[in-house]
């Protein structure tokens, strides 16, 4: 029962206070933290990226080794996302928050689906083992690329699936003939990425589209869309408009990369309202509620979204760049990352740059001798490639 005293008080108080409903965006110590900087230090939001830039810098020096190990994103979240998550304050004691809703709708919008197209996940990997257990992969069989991220190809063989792992051909595209020749009467799910992890590159529009829209006609397919926001290619499109056309694939994108909110876990299902349905019977929670407006703010970001792909496009250049003058091969990167090849086991390398104060990625089998390395901030990335030749002595 509440307690009509307390509520009394409660009104009073916000009445003195002069906290009432709209108050606080009126007072400047409460604005929130970007708009006050803008309206009190004259900074433009422009500006406060800028020093984004340099406070990521130095406080990833601070904190050990540079991690460009993981394909993180540097700069942490966007500081519209960060004031966002101070509203979850509110929510943090409750259950089905409405902003679960409010960012379905939000990602809905920002894909061009309705929202009943769209399930919200504790990131993306949890789209992956949802998947996995709604189409029956126990016992069954999934046809897979490698290598690939493996999270989906892990998690089918702990349920004693036969994953078929078809290797890359060799431009380290995913080998779409081969992949689709394995598809057979058991397979239960079919998993492509794009761009891919580890080697980044991004798939031929057309050899994709045909590809995933005959699969799916005997398997649902998992298109893994976690870097589609660094893509640099003009016209490049998502495949969420096949799912709009009704056939079986299952889209699936991350609040963990561009939006810099690995840790805040939220990550998002495109796919038919029937298969969403069937999907979120397997979800084994729901996101945390600081994530949730961090990563409803952050999409509605686009200033932020624009300086991250930015500055990535910047790093990249450098590494990729400064691999040509090396002479190494590298793939064409159209993601957060760069695979090049080492020349010697990848373990080597992450002995090297961790004396160098940098952390890179471990080996991807069967491409032991080469490496993948994260991108970091631009100053990051000047101080990785002025110690990259050292690694080819
Ligand atoms: C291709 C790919 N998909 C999914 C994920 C997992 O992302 P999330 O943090 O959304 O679970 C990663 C993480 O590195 C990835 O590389």
């Amino acid at each position: 029962m509440s307690d009509p005293s307390f509520s009394l008080s409660r009104r009073q108080w916000l009445r003195t206070t002069g906290l009432g409903l709209g108050a606080t965006v009126a007072l400047p110590g409460l604005l929130p933290a970007h708009e006050a900087t803008r309206v009190l230090g004259g900074v433009s939001y422009r500006e406060l990226l800028a020093r984004l830039e340099q406070d990521a810098t130095t406080a990833r020096r601070l904190a050990g080794p540079v991690r460009l190990m993981y394909n993180e994103n540097p700069f942490g979240m966007s500081p519209r996302a960060k004031d966002a998550v101070m509203a979850g304050w509110t929510e943090h004691t409750w259950y089905e928050p409405p902003i679960r809703q409010q960012v379905r709708e939000t990602f809905a919008a920002h894909v061009g689906v309705p929202p009943e197209y769209v399930l919200v996940t504790q990131g993306s990997s949890e789209v992956l083992a949802t998947a996995a257990l709604a189409y029956g992969v126990d016992g069954g069989e999934m046809v897979v690329p490698h290598p690939t991220f493996e999270d989906l190809p892990r998690y089918a063989s702990t349920l004693k699936a036969t994953v078929h792992k078809i290797p890359l051909d060799d431009r380290m595209d995913h080998d779409f003939y081969a992949m689709d020749a394995r598809i057979g009467s058991n397979t239960k799910l079919v998993f492509v990425c794009n761009p891919n992890n580890p080697t980044a590159t991004l798939h031929d529009d057309r050899t994709l589209r045909d590809f995933v829209t005959t699969a799916c006609k005997r398997a649902p397919v998992v298109v893994d869309e976690a870097y589609y926001d660094f893509v640099d290619v003009p016209g490049h499109r998502s495949m969420v408009d096949l799912v709009t056309k009704g056939e079986s694939i299952i889209v699936s994108r991350t609040a963990s990369k561009i939006h810099g909110l690995a840790g805040l876990r939220v990550g998002f299902a495109v796919a038919r309202p029937d298969i969403i349905e069937r999907l979120s019977q397997y979800k084994t929670g729901d996101p945390n509620v600081f994530g949730l407006h961090a990563m409803n703010a952050s999409l509605r970001d686009t200033e932020y979204q624009a300086f991250v792909k930015q500055k990535n496009r910047e790093g990249r250049t450098l590494l990729l760049d400064s691999l040509r003058a090396a002479g190494r091969k590298a793939t064409a990167s159209q993601g957060n990352f760069v695979f090049f090849h080492a020349g010697k086991p990848a373990a080597d390398m992450q002995r090297y740059f961790l004396r160098q104060g940098f952390m890179v990625g471990r080996a991807f089998p069967p491409y032991t001798d080469w490496c993948r390395v994260s991108i970091g901030t631009p100053d990051e990335m000047k101080a990785f490639v002025s110690v990259l030749p050292g690694a080819f002595a």
